[in-house]
């Protein structure tokens, strides 16, 4: 399979990124659900920590992921969608791109308005990116939970538009981001 994205199909580094993203958010949201429903102490420290990580890697990744973007082709929608469908389609991946920035970059705020330095697995220790402050911090962590509901519920329609173009309009639009399902056509 291609590496390289077609106009027809996802290479297989846009399939593996977009996966890998997927399965890095449910690993977040899972964590932090832990973590929430513990006092504070040792354990909840370290499933924040991963969480941290975590989020962190998705930042990298989403940069990769718009880099590799612009090098090369992106595939077209397909012809059948209204002009509306055309931009909620356009609208969602958007919100979803700027949601996987905004994440990551308000939970590390988040952190550094608490005063916790934040580090990648403990290996680099990342600068702060405000300076201490309680009321910041508030803010902060209200921002980043309705972040985080936002994103759960364009994921929703994001997902729910995936699923009708595979059952209902019976498209290639669900099969061109799954790997093994075609051949790499370049046109
Ligand atoms: C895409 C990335 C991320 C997602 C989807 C995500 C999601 C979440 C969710 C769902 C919560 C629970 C909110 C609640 O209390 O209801 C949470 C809490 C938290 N997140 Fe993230 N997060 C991400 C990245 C980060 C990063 C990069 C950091 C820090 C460097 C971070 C720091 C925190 C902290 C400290 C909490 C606990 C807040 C509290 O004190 O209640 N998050 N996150
Ligand atoms: C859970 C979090 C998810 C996020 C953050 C996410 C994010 C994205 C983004 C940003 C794009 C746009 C790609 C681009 O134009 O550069 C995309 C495309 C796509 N996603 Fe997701 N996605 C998620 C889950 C899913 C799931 C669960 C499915 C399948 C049921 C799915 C199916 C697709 C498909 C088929 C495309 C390609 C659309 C096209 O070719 O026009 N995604 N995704």
């Amino acid at each position: 399979m291609a590496i390289q994205n077609t106009t027809r199909r996802w290479g297989s580094l846009s399939q593996l990124l977009h996966w890998t993203i997927v399965a890095l958010l449910i690993v977040q949201v899972t964590l932090a659900f832990m973590a929430d429903d513990l006092p504070i102490g040792m354990r909840k420290l370290t499933l924040l920590a991963r969480h941290k990580s975590f989020g962190i890697t998705i930042l990298g990744l989403v940069i990769l992921r718009l880099v590799w973007r612009r090098l090369n082709d992106t595939p077209i929608l397909p012809d059948t969608l209204k002009a509306y469908e055309r931009f909620l389609a356009r609208f969602v991946h958007g919100a979803l791109y700027v949601l996987l920035f905004a994440m990551p970059l308000s939970g590390w705020m988040m952190s550094s308005a608490r005063g916790f330095p934040v580090s990648w697995f403990g290996f680099i220790q990342l600068p702060d990116l405000v300076p201490k402050s309680k009321p910041l911090y508030e803010v902060l962590v209200t921002t980043h939970e309705t972040l985080a509901w936002t994103l759960g519920v364009v994921v929703i329609l994001h997902v729910a538009a995936a699923l009708k173009h595979h059952f209902i309009l019976k498209d290639d639009t669900l099969r061109r981001m799954l790997p093994f399902t075609g051949k790499n056509e370049r046109t």
